[in-house]
């Protein structure tokens, strides 16, 4: 045969397995509102830019029947391509292929490709679209899932690990995105959950919708599981790219710097923070006032909204904001939002981002159902997080900053760089009305007036305490600045700070409270 003809025929047999699971599957696919897997590739990926490997896999299924099924592809696309023309490793599952079910070529084909985004040290982007274990193969599939979670924890904190759930992913299957950097959800797509409806029903007699049980909102919201919500396919890809630009290609490297920008100048910081540290404001317009082109990228905003995390640029480099948020149980740690930090301050240091925290809260969140959930656990990992980070670490205390919150929003104490204060910084070991109500019950109880002695005393503690000059005269902070020169202060912090050294001691790891 010659050149040509085999040639031919090669562009028959790709043509063959580019059909996926057939037209009637494909159009099922469509009718979903979802896209397939080799458009999802193509929509994510720079243009022309994907190179597919693996075309030709077959399974080796002989039982119930399988040695009769053509799976084209065995029911998964992987492939290298680039996202703005940085390099990455991508894989998609085809539901349209037995329902992208995973046996033991399709785990194959993953592990190969997750094996190449190790040793190449670039981001593994896994889209998600899955019935889950190919119950046919029986033990082969968990073996494969097995292999899959080992990669991924192999991979964590040396490549980016993104997962976008565009289908069910049920059962085990949901352990790898789990074990990822960033899952993106779709309204109406996406569904993660252990136990399917119908087996909560058969073992525990409810009825629940897929939907209800492990739909876009309810991981966006309630999980924390995902970090990414979004309404159609197409936007979820923006995101991803987005997300892409910010962040490093591994852990040896810094993220790409961009040129410089000013911010936007209808924010205006000074005007955003009223003086009243009752009143409630949206922190975000101050990351907003102080970063490139008021860009600000925030991951996980529908989860655990009393603490904002995100990336945004200064002066043209990374950096990751957590801050509180005011407007939402007055910015409080509670368990989700210290599981919410911690987990983000841990990716920014392994992946060499500067951090830097706004902070504005009156502590940890009081109650027997903060204690009862374990507050005291996952508080525990701001702490640890904080204090393991050394990468840059820069604090501006906006406000408040009382008690256990002052401490662990990244203090001096747990070795920030940089702590700058506002001059309308409240530093002490609790709100003035509290405090007076302790120290000084036997005054106040025992005045003509007790009302009118509370408030001497509250106003006394306030003078005493509730300002930034007490924590600068020890140097806890290094300048009380005026709000408006926070940009400048923060640009050259991280400048001044691009070459940080912090060694700790030697260990294989430590035991953080998970
Ligand atoms: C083999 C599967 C499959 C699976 C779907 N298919 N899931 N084949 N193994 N796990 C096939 C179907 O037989 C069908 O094939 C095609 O894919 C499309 O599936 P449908 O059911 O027609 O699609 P739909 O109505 O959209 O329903 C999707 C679904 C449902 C909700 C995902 O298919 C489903 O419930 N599947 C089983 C989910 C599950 O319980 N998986 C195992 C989880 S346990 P044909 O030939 O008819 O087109 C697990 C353990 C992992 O994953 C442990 C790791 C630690």
């Amino acid at each position: 045969m010659s050149l040509k003809r085999k040639t031919r025929e090669l562009i028959k047999r790709r043509e063959q397995v580019i059909s996926g699971g057939g037209e009637k599957a494909i159009k099922k696919q469509v009718a979903m509102g979802k896209l397939t897997a080799r458009v999802r590739i193509q929509a994510l990926l720079d243009k022309n830019s994907f190179h597919e490997y693996d075309l030709f896999v077959e399974h080796e299924a002989r039982d119930f029947d399988m040695d009769k099924k053509v799976l084209h592809g065995d029911g998964v696309i992987i492939g290298t391509g680039t996202i703005y023309g940085a390099p990455v490793c991508i894989y998609a599952q085809d539901f349209t292929v037995a329902g992208g079910s995973l046996g033991l070529m399709h785990a194959r084909k993953i592990t190969k490709i997750m094996d190449h985004a190790l040793k190449m040290r670039v981001p593994l982007i896994g889209i998600n679209d899955s019935g889950g274990a190919r119950i046919q193969e029986g033990v082969n599939s968990l073996a494969g899932y097995g292999e899959i979670f080992f990669r991924n924890t192999l991979s964590s904190g040396v490549i980016p690990q993104l997962s976008v759930i565009l289908g069910p992913c049920a059962g085990g299957a949901v352990y790898s995105p789990a074990l990822t950097d960033f899952v993106f959800v779709v309204e109406n797509i996406s569904k993660m959950f252990i136990t399917g409806p119908s087996v909560i029903k058969t073992v525990l007699g409810e009825e629940i919708s897929m939907e209800d049980l492990g739909g876009a909102k309810v991981h966006s919201e309630i999980t924390g599981n995902a970090h990414f919500y979004s309404l159609s396919e197409e936007e979820c890809f923006e995101q991803i790219k987005k997300l892409i630009t910010f962040i490093p290609w591994n852990n040896t490297q810094k993220a790409k710097a961009f040129p410089p920008k000013k911010s936007k100048s209808e924010y205006k910081v000074e005007d955003i923070v009223p003086s009243d540290p009752r009143q409630p404001y949206d922190v975000r317009d101050v990351i907003r006032a102080i970063v490139d082109d008021s860009d600000f990228f925030e991951i996980q905003e529908l989860f655990a909204a009393n603490i904002v995390i995100g990336f945004g640029r200064l002066d043209g480099d990374t950096v990751g904001f957590v801050a509180n948020q005011p407007k939402v149980l007055a910015g409080v740690l509670d368990c989700d939002s210290s599981d919410k930090a911690a987990r983000f301050v841990r990716y920014c240091d392994a992946f060499n981002i500067p951090i830097v925290v706004f902070e504005d809260m009156p502590g940890y969140l009081p109650g027997v159902d903060q204690e009862h959930a374990g507050v005291i656990r996952h508080g525990a990992k701001v702490l640890y997080a904080f204090s393991e980070a050394s990468v840059p670490k820069i604090t501006i205390i906006l406000r408040k900053a009382y008690g256990g919150g002052y401490i662990a929003m990244n203090s001096r104490h747990l070795r920030a760089d940089f702590v700058f204060a506002w001059p309308s910084a409240e530093i002490a070991v609790m709100g003035p009305e509290g405090a007076a109500n302790i120290i000084f019950r036997k005054e106040i109880s025992g005045a003509e007036d007790p009302e009118e002695m509370r408030k001497i005393k509250v106003k006394e503690y306030k003078d005493k305490f509730a300002n930034p000059y007490v924590a600068a005269a020890k140097g806890y902070i290094d300048s009380v600045i005026d709000p408006e020169e926070t940009r400048n202060m923060l640009v050259h912090a991280i400048k001044i700070s691009a070459n940080k050294i912090d060694n700790r001691p030697a260990k294989k790891h430590g035991i953080p409270p998970f």
